[in-house]
């Protein structure tokens, strides 16, 4: 580790973390990070390999205690927040896992999602007009969040009046997925957790007494289902379905004004809107690293990493890795083959990807359709967090 800039906590390397994973790539394929404790994995072939390994999992809790693990428990008051987190599908494993995943993959197969486009585009274009006649402003606040946070709260139910918390609540769980997280962002997290599952345990019994056309109702008919994980699923699938969408909106954007050639290719040319939406999210993934626990050793180039111990995934990295993609720092919007791991890989993966696939090609024509002129009002600010990373705002004046 020596000589490399790895440090998520610091500012430039969360605006600029590129050069560094460069040399984190060519020095070793995996070094120990101290401050964290974690093995960094840096290469595509072995963050992909290790996402479909059976021998790490999100939890290790299905096979061990924390004592057995030599972890601590967790303190008390943390208790409502892994009651919500630990009942929705992203932090269980198989058998529980394959029971959700299924249940709520109903929902989401490719038909189904298809089925949506038409809605999805009349928001975006709602939104995008709006925008565009009053000459701009936050893209973020005004378009990026709007439209997935509309999409995933209509499927579910949740009604329109109480949309406005859903922001807050699922900003403040995610304060707790960064690395080493302070005690008052662990408080609001819990607090944030608790609210939310509370408001949604509510709601989901409404629905059993009065069912609707919705998603929580169709869940709350589920008998295996039992009530937790009925309110963990649906706080996942509201964070989960809107958080990393608008910051792919985000960065996608800031990364197309970063290179005017592609943008302009792009305006030219609508039918690359596919490809420049994976490229996207290829060039600056909103997702920088995922963890995994090493549940059995395991022996990656040489290095054994023992049983108890956390790998984290660096998907920033991963994306770059010239092994696999052609002069990968290049933004390319027509880029054909583009195996980007930014929906994760292996037994959980992105249950939505097909949805924020037509979120964001929807979302980035719309602009492209009834903006003639975009420009950058300033420079935007990176919010402090790396493992899920995005702007605080973007602001545009748009004719
Ligand atoms: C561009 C936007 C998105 C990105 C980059 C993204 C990325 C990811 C990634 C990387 C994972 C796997 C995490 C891991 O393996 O540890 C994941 C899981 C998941 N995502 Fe997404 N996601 C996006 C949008 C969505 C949307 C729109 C929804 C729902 C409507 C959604 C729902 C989920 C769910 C439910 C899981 C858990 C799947 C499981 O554990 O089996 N995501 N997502």
């Amino acid at each position: 580790m020596q000589g490399v800039r790895f440090d998520p906590w610091n500012p430039d390397f969360v605006a600029h973390p590129y050069d560094a994973y460069a040399e984190l790539r060519r020095a070793a394929p995996v070094s120990y990070f101290e401050p964290t404790g974690q093995w960094l994995i840096p290469r595509y072939a072995d963050v992909n390999a290790l996402l479909r390994d059976r021998r790490l999992g999100r939890s290790y809790l299905h096979v061990a205690t924390h004592e057995e693990f030599g972890r601590a428990a967790e303190p008390d008051f943390q208790e409502p927040f892994w009651r919500v987190v630990r009942a929705g599908m992203l932090d269980v494993e198989p058998p529980v896992h394959t029971r959700l995943r299924r249940l709520v993959s109903r929902a989401f197969t490719p038909r189904m999602v298809e089925s949506l486009r038409p809605r999805v585009r009349a928001i975006a274009a709602g939104l995008v007009d709006t925008f565009v006649e009053k000459g701009g402003g936050d893209l973020i606040a005004e378009v990026a969040e709007p439209l997935p946070v509309t999409v995933i709260a209509d499927m579910l139910g949740v009604p329109e009046a109480d949309r406005p918390l859903l922001r807050p609540w699922s900003a403040d769980i995610c304060g707790m997925y960064e690395l080493n997280p302070s005690p008052e962002a662990q408080h609001t997290a819990v607090r944030a957790a608790d609210e939310f599952a509370g408001y949604l345990r509510e709601l989901a019994r409404e629905r059993a007494a009065r069912p609707g056309d919705d998603l929580i109702s169709a869940l709350a008919r589920i008998d295996e289902l039992t009530e937790d994980e009925l309110v963990g699923t649906c706080v996942l699938l509201l964070n989960a379905g809107h958080e990393a969408t608008v910051n792919v909106t985000g960065n996608g954007w800031w990364s197309l004004f970063r290179n005017p050639a592609e943008l302009a290719r792009l305006r030219a040319d609508r039918s690359l809107l596919p490809t420049a939406v994976e490229e996207l999210m290829r060039w600056d993934t909103p997702l920088q690293m995922f963890e995994r626990w090493v549940l059995e050793d395991i022996e990656v180039h040489g290095t054994r990493i023992p049983r108890g111990t956390e790998v984290a995934l660096l998907f920033g990295s991963a994306n770059r890795d010239p092994e696999v993609f052609a002069d990968p720092d290049r933004l390319d919007v027509g880029r054909a083959d583009n195996p980007h791991i930014s929906f994760g890989a292996g037994i959980h993966f992105c249950l939505g990807a097909p949805l924020a696939r037509i979120e964001l090609i929807e979302s980035f024509g719309a602009l492209l359709d009834r903006a003639d002129r975009l420009e950058l009002v300033r420079e935007p600010e990176w919010k402090p967090g790396y493992v899920i990373r995005g702007l605080h705002s973007l602001d545009l004046a748009v004719s």
